[in-house]
Order: C-alpha cells, then sequence, then structure tokens
C-alpha cells in the first residue's frame, strides 16, 4: 500500500467538474418534467461486453477464506468447499468473469503451493499478514493454500465464469508463468503437470484465455519504472504456449491519471517494433474513489472517509469521485491512441470501487471489509452506466471485490451471508450484458451543494441504454438525495409498446443489509402506467432498470 499512498500522494488533482456534454440541442422539455433522456436507435456505440461486470477475489482479508471457500466438511452448505449460498447468488447476476489471486497477493504468490493433494499443501505467510489486525484468524494470516488454482476454476465453472489469472512478476521468473500457463491449458495427458492437474480430478485443460502480467508494477508489484515493467513484460509475454488457443495478456497499467505511466510502458514496449504491442490485450487501469477530506489532505490514509457515518456532503462528494472514471477513460485512451494507432489494446478497469476507512467491518477482524451502503449502489450503477456507454475502449472491468472487502456484493461469515446494495445493482444491470449499447443523452439539473464554503456541483441524473433485439435496457442513478428528477424519455427511431421498471432506494442514504436485517434494502418493482409512456419519475437517492419493449 506505500506505493499507492506515495503515487496519491504526488499525483495531481483530478478534473472534477459535473458532466452532462451533448453535442444534440435538447428539446423543450414536456410540462412538468425537469430532465430529458433521448435515446438514439440508430446511433449503436458497440457491443457491451459481459466481461464489463466482471469480478475481483483477492487472497485477502475475509475474501477466500469465509468469503467463497468454508472447506469440504464445513457445516457451512457448500459444493466441494465452496459457499453454496454464494455461488447460488452469483449465477443471479451472469458473472462473465473473475479475477484472482491478487492484487498485491499476486506478487508474492507461488501457484505451485496450491495443487496437488490439499494435505499436502505448505502453509506461507500471506502478502497482507502485515495489515492484519488482532483477532484475525490465522488463515488470513497464515495462507493455509486450500484454495488454489483448482478450487479457483471450480468457483467459476459453478457460477458461469471465465477464470483471469494474476502472475507473480514482482518475485518469480517468467518460466513459472509458462508452466502455470501448462499446468492450465495443456492438453489432457500430454505433459507432466497435466497428469498432476488429472490426478487432482481435472483432466481436462482448464482453457484460461485471460492473464494479468503482474499487479500494480510501479507499486506493490515490483516497484518498477514503466520502463522496467515493459521489459518484465516483454519477457513473460514472449512465447506462452499457447495450446491452440487465444492468450489475452493484461498489462499492469496505471493508478487514477498516471498519464505518464500509459505514455512510458507503451512506448517502451513499442521501441521494439509497433508489432509488439500486439501483444497486450488489454491495459489494466486501477480507480478507487477514496478521498472524503473536501481538499483539506490527500494524504492516503487521513483523506478517507467512514463507510456508514456520513453526511449528503460525503455523499456528492464520493459521487463526483465516481464521475471521474469518465475522463480517466478519455485520457488514457487518448494517450494510448498515440502509440498504439489502430487502437489494438483495450482498456481493463480490473479494480474499481470507493475505499474507506477501517470500522465498518461486518466481521470484525476482516481487514479492508466495510460495508456498503446506497451511496455505494448510486455509486456502482454510476460506473457501470460509464462503462456501457464505453464499448469501444473498455474489454473488462472488476469490481474491487467480490465479497468481505472494498465494494462488495456479499457478506458472509460462518453461517451468515447478506447481499450488499451494490449485489442488487450488478443484479439489475446484468440485463446490459451482450447488448448494443445506443448514444444516450441525458439532460437534467445538475447537483449544487456547498463543500465547506465553496460550491461544487456534479450530474444528478445519469445513465446508459442497450439494445437487445425487441427491447431496450435503460438505467439510470439520481445522485440527487432529496429532488425526484421528473424526466421525459425519448426514444428517437422507434415507439415503446410496455415498460417494467425496478426500483433500488430509500428515505435512508445510510441505509445498508446486514447479517441481522439482510433485506434492509432490495431493488423493488415498480408498476409502469399501461398506454402512452413518455414520463418517469427518477425517485433521489436512487437507482432504476427500465426495461422497454419495442412495437
Ligand atoms: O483491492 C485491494 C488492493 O488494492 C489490491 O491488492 C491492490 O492491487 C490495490 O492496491
Amino acid at each position: 500500500m506505500i506505493g499507492r499512498r506515495e503515487f496519491l500522494r504526488n499525483s495531481s488533482v483530478l478534473g472534477m467538474g459535473g458532466v452532462l456534454i451533448s453535442k444534440y440541442p435538447l428539446a423543450a422539455l414536456a410540462a412538468n418534467a425537469d430532465s430529458r433522456i433521448e435515446i438514439l436507435l440508430d446511433e449503436p456505440l458497440g457491443v457491451i461486453s459481459p466481461n464489463i461486470y466482471g469480478h475481483f477475489s483477492e487472497n485477502l482479508g475475509g475474501v477466500i477464506y469465509d468469503g467463497i471457500w468454508v472447506g469440504e466438511n464445513s457445516k457451512i452448505p457448500n459444493i466441494g468447499g465452496i459457499r453454496k449460498q454464494l455461488v447460488e447468488e452469483m449465477r443471479q447476476i451472469k458473472p462473465p468473469i473473475v479475477r484472482y489471486p491478487g492484487g498485491c497477493f499476486a506478487d508474492s504468490y507461488d501457484w505451485r503451493d496450491g495443487i496437488g493433494p490439499t494435505s499436502n499443501r505448505p502453509r506461507r505467510t500471506n502478502f497482507w499478514e502485515g495489515a492484519e489486525v488482532a483477532g484475525s484468524p490465522a488463515n488470513h494470516k497464515y495462507d493455509p493454500n486450500q484454495f488454489g488454482t483448482n478450487e479457483f476454476v471450480h468457483f467459476c465453472k459453478l457460477i458461469g465464469s471465465q477464470p483471469y489469472l494474476a502472475a507473480n512478476v514482482r518475485s518469480l521468473p517468467a518460466e513459472e508463468f509458462y508452466r502455470w500457463v501448462e499446468y492450465c491449458n495443456s492438453p489432457t495427458g500430454s505433459t507432466t503437470l497435466a497428469e498432476t492437474r488429472a490426478a487432482a480430478g481435472y483432466a481436462d485443460p482448464f482453457q484460461v484465455r485471460f492473464w494479468g502480467v503482474g499487479n500494480e508494477s510501479w507499486g506493490c508489484g515490483g516497484n518498477f519504472t514503466a520502463q522496467e515493467y515493459a521489459v518484465e513484460f516483454r519477457r513473460f509475454a514472449t512465447w506462452v504456449p499457447h495450446y491452440g488457443m487465444e492468450l489475452s495478456m493484461v498489462a499492469s497499467g496505471p493508478n487514477d491519471d498516471n498519464w505518464d505511466w500509459t505514455r512510458s510502458f507503451l512506448e517502451e514496449i513499442a521501441r521494439k517494433g509497433a508489432g509488439e504491442l500486439r501483444s497486450i490485450y488489454g491495459l489494466a487501469l486501477h480507480y478507487y474513489a477514496w478521498n472524503l477530506s473536501r481538499g483539506r489532505t490527500r494524504d492516503w490514509d487521513e483523506g478517507k472517509g467512514d463507510a456508514l457515518r456520513f453526511d449528503t456532503v460525503d455523499w456528492y462528494e464520493l459521487l463526483r469521485q465516481g464521475e471521474v472514471m469518465q475522463s480517466l477513460i478519455d485520457g488514457h485512451w487518448q494517450v494510448m491512441g498515440e502509440i498504439d494507432r489502430q487502437h489494438h489494446i483495450k482498456l481493463v478497469v480490473d479494480e474499481w470501487g470507493p475505499w474507506y476507512r477501517p470500522g465498518s467491518e461486518a466481521t470484525p477482524g476482516d481487514i479492508l471489509e466495510q460495508t456498503p451502503t446506497l451511496r455505494d449502489a448510486v455509486f456502482s450503477g454510476m460506473t457501470l452506466d460509464i462503462f456501457n456507454q464505453n464499448p469501444e475502449k473498455i474489454a473488462m472491468a472488476n469490481c474491487a471485490q467480490l465479497i468481505n472487502c472494498l465494494n462488495s456484493l456479499y457478506l458472509a461469515h460462518e453461517d451468515k451471508f447478506c447481499v450488499t446494495p451494490v449485489g442488487h445493482v450488478f443484479k439489475m444491470y446484468a440485463a446490459h450484458q451482450g447488448g448494443q449499447a445506443l448514444r444516450t443523452i441525458f439532460g437534467a439539473p445538475l447537483v449544487h451543494y456547498q463543500r465547506d464554503g465553496s460550491l461544487a456541483s456534479l450530474g444528478s441524473l445519469k445513465g446508459s441504454a442497450s439494445l437487445h433485439e425487441k427491447q431496450i435496457v435503460l438505467t439510470a442513478v439520481n445522485s440527487h438525495v432529496s429532488e425526484p428528477r421528473e424526466a421525459e424519455i425519448v426514444v428517437r427511431g422507434g415507439s415503446v409498446k410496455s415498460v417494467s421498471a425496478t426500483v433500488l432506494t430509500d428515505s435512508d442514504i445510510r441505509v445498508h443489509n446486514t447479517f441481522a436485517q439482510p433485506d434492509a434494502i432490495a431493488p423493488k418493482d415498480q408498476p409502469v402506467t399501461p398506454g402512452a409512456f413518455s414520463k418517469f419519475v427518477f425517485p433521489p437517492a436512487s437507482v432504476t432498470k427500465l426495461v422497454m419493449t419495442l412495437q
């Protein structure tokens, strides 16, 4: 974390203006409506990759041990040691891809420790041991390796996901990366490692396509300069055995607005020939919204806010940081295009979400665990809407992290379990996956608020739309804590036959689910008056999904 902290202390301030940019003049608003949404059927933006709805599970705190893995002999219902309720919940959100084993953990991990008979696997010091607190479980500090590659791939199969594995660049040689690929992908009976895999009950190759070449290589992943990392990337990503399938290498990319990392890394790769750029499938961008100090500090620890105790200014401050995602995508995309002129390389936002200070853990002792509220649901909806609107730039995104961690979809401890408001958003937004993103223009008043004496603003109504044969899925967030937004909705090039609405909201902006009250907040279907559909009222502090069937 020191790397990130140092980086954040030294980085430049991000532009955070409220954005409502449209090249189309918005027509006059219908009577009573204060906002307008225009969906342009004849302006497709590209197919929304399901992988934008990806997840991240690091061997950190309670994510793996207690979150995903409860063990085969546990009283907690499980499938081969994997928490059954998690599997059942995840099947409902169509999870496309899961990233593992880190995060920072990845660059300290030897994949060989996590294969073979579980009774023979070594116990190792977890990368995060130093951050663990008194009273946290021993298996969080000292990794028992009961959950390794086999168990992770089994988990992915159970939930219908693809695995995305992050290789250790900092502390293992490239050869070990090739061997891991060999273990996962070499054909049945072909290599000694294929036989080792078969002996564990997995004769068929895992066919892992996505591989991260290190993680945060500017910090915990090796503390490299961009140029040094480019050399490592080439060493790792060159001549990896393919076994007849496509491999997609994800390079460790920038933190936040570190344009220099993006430029220097790609320039160094291209120095050996522009063709070298084709070895990179995606450039990983990490962005956490963490600074709720209202401009008082940029210190990584001091700047953080509280997950549960916050006022309306904190609400707006966090969401304003959410808006920044669009400028990060645009900024890095521009830099990438200066070097990779055909835009062969896409962005992979493989860590995103809010990050608060400790104190809201559902399970005391779980490091980095926080309890998501409605604020995080609105943040997550806003972020997913941004990804939906950039299908040509974003190939994958992974919310950090799946369970018992930062912006988690689920909280679990022993036999207790709940879906967080973020989990509900993923369930609502799953309907976008694979659809054709449509250019959609939101016209709405900005939210203005006092930020300790100075005026600040952000967009109030924002969202995205996608087309699925005869259906349009429209999702939108209303960031305003007290004002509804009544929007006229116009579908250019089509007419709407019927509409269904699902809304996630509450009068308490701090509402959250707990083990004792797992349904304190859940999405509700809202009746839509049949007949001519032209307006919808988006409640304050809400995430909404409208499914519109066209004539
Ligand atoms: O998600 C927690 C940590 O944040 C990850 O391990 C690391 O990549 C990032 O700094």
